[in-house]
Formats: structure tokens, sequence, C-alpha cells
């Protein structure tokens, strides 16, 4: 087993491109971290954590595709084999796969079309979708508690980045700068997947709570990845208040969803 006694030793899922890759970068700026640099694809992964240390000593790359129980099982033991805990995890691989979709419903609208949905399409998103960012999220979490439970750092740290897009709050209240963006009814399936990924923080915020463990949502706001298609602020921006909540101290919050500027109402 390698040492790595005195590092904070840290996994990110979907990291090796946007908002999770500037993580990665983000936490290399914290002294005694080593970075597991998540990938579902282990040659994105070694070519991203080569880009970002060269050296490979603090980032290293995992293969973890979290809608593949062998996978999270394989990356699981591949921690326990190499360092016996976790210390942090950031739970940010996500998908929102219906841009084809929500396009094809603002061209049809604009034409004077009679929408004409493909429910099986439809249910194939939500499942592929819901898969990814919820399931993927819950089941990450619940296979490497049994690691975190051995994290020598106080306190061990869970982040879901999560979105405004999910927030019921935002949604409904009209005085909110985000109400007008966020009250047209585009991308369903993305948002209750990122709602029901906020009832999840709150979950393991409540069920580690006795731990002492800081469990958070971040939200990164809109940002240029290929995710967003380009649209956006630099990933580097929406990062910062990820490594912030993976960094916390025993004083810092748990049960909360938020970005850089503040709480987010559920
Ligand atoms: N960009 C935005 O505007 C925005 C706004 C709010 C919230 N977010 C959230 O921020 C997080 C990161 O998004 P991003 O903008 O950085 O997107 P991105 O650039 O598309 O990166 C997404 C990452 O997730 C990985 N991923 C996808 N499916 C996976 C799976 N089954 N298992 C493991 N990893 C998987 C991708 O891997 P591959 O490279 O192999 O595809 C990629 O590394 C997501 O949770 C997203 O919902 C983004």
């Amino acid at each position: 087993m390698t040492s790595h006694s005195d590092r904070t030793i840290v996994l990110i899922t979907g990291a090796n491109q946007g908002i999770g890759y500037e993580v990665v970068k983000g936490l290399l700026a914290h002294e005694k971290y080593h970075i597991l640099l998540g990938s579902r694809d282990a040659t994105r992964g070694a070519k991203a954590a080569t880009e970002i240390d060269p050296t490979g000593r603090i980032v290293e790359p995992i293969t973890i595709d979290v809608t593949d129980d062998a996978s999270i099982q394989r990356a699981v033991d591949e921690v326990a084999s190499k360092y016996g805990r976790l210390d942090v995890l950031v739970n940010n691989a996500g998908i929102n796969n219906e841009f084809e979709m929500h396009f094809q419903q603002v061209q049809n609208q604009k034409d004077g079309v009679q929408e004409k949905p493909d429910l099986a399409k439809m249910r194939r998103l939500f499942h592929d979708a819901y898969e990814v960012n919820v399931a993927g999220a819950a089941i990450t979490t619940e296979a490497f508690a049994p690691l975190l439970e051995k994290s020598t750092a106080t306190p061990a740290r869970i982040v879901f980045v999560s979105s405004h897009t999910g927030s019921l709050g935002l949604r409904v209240d009209q005085s909110s700068d985000w109400h007008q963006k966020l009250s047209s009814p585009s991308f369903p399936i993305y948002r209750s997947s990122k709602s029901a990924l906020n009832m999840l923080t709150l979950h393991y915020a409540a069920k580690f709570q006795s731990k002492g463990w800081k469990v958070n949502a971040s939200c990164p706001n809109l940002t240029a990845t290929n995710f967003s298609r380009g649209n956006g602020r630099p990933a580097s921006e929406s990062a910062v208040n990820i490594v912030r909540l993976a960094t916390l101290g025993t004083n810092g919050e748990s049960g909360v969803y938020r970005d850089e500027k503040g709480v987010v109402p559920w």
C-alpha cells in the first residue's frame, strides 16, 4: 500500500474535461492533496492527468464509469489497495442529453408545427440522464462510503455538482434574478435530475451527520464546456466553489446548496 498518510486523497468523477478538470487544477494549488482524476475512459483520463501534472506524483488517473457497477467497484478496490481510504469524493460526472430534443421543440414552435413527442426516445433520455446524474452519484457515494469511513482527514467531505436549474426555489421565486431564466419549460429531464440530486445531497448530509462529514452541493452556473456547447463562463470560475467545498474544515457547512456567492434555495 502506498503511504500518502500525510496527504488528503480526493477523487473527482468525470474529471478528464470541463469543470471536473478545472477542479483537479484548483486542488493542485492546495498543499498535500493527492488527486484521483476520474474518467470513464482510461486513455482520456491518462491524457488529462499528464497534462495537469506531468510528474504524475500528485494527479493520478483512475477509470470510473458511474453507470457501471463493475467499473465503480474496480475503482473502489484500486483506491482501497493503494491508499486504504478516501478523504474527499466529488460527484461531478453529469450529462444533459436533451439538447437535440430541445432545439427541435424550439424550431417546431417557430414553424408552428404541432409537437408529436417521441415517447420511447423520451423514456430513453430520462433513463440515461438519471443513470449518470442521480443513480451514478448515489451509487458511487454508497460504494466509496466504507473508504470515506477510514478517512484520516477531518472532516471527510462529499460534494455533489448540481445546478441552479434544478432549484425548485429559484423556479418559483418571482423576485429572484434567476426566475425569468428558469421559468421557461425547458430541459425537464436534466433539471429534474438535478432536483433529485439535491435531495440526495440532503439525504447523505443527514446520513453522515453523526460522523461529522461535510456533504454539500455546488451550482456551477452556465459554464463553457462541451456540455453547454461552449456557452457560459470559464470552467475555472465554476470550479472555485467546488474546490472550496472539497477542502472545507471542521467549521465548514454541511447540507448546503450554494454557488460561490452564497446559498441557493433548494
Ligand atoms: N457546463 C454547465 O453549464 C453546467 C452548469 C451547471 C452544472 N453543470 C454540471 O457540472 C458537471 C460537469 O459538467 P461539465 O460542464 O464539466 O461537462 P463536460 O465537460 O461534458 O464533462 C462531463 C464529464 O462527465 C463525464 N461523464 C459522462 N458520463 C459519465 C459516466 N457515465 N461515468 C463517468 N463520467 C461520465 C464525461 O466523460 P467523457 O469525457 O468521457 O464524456 C466528462 O468527463 C455536471 O454534473 C453538470 O451537470 C454544468
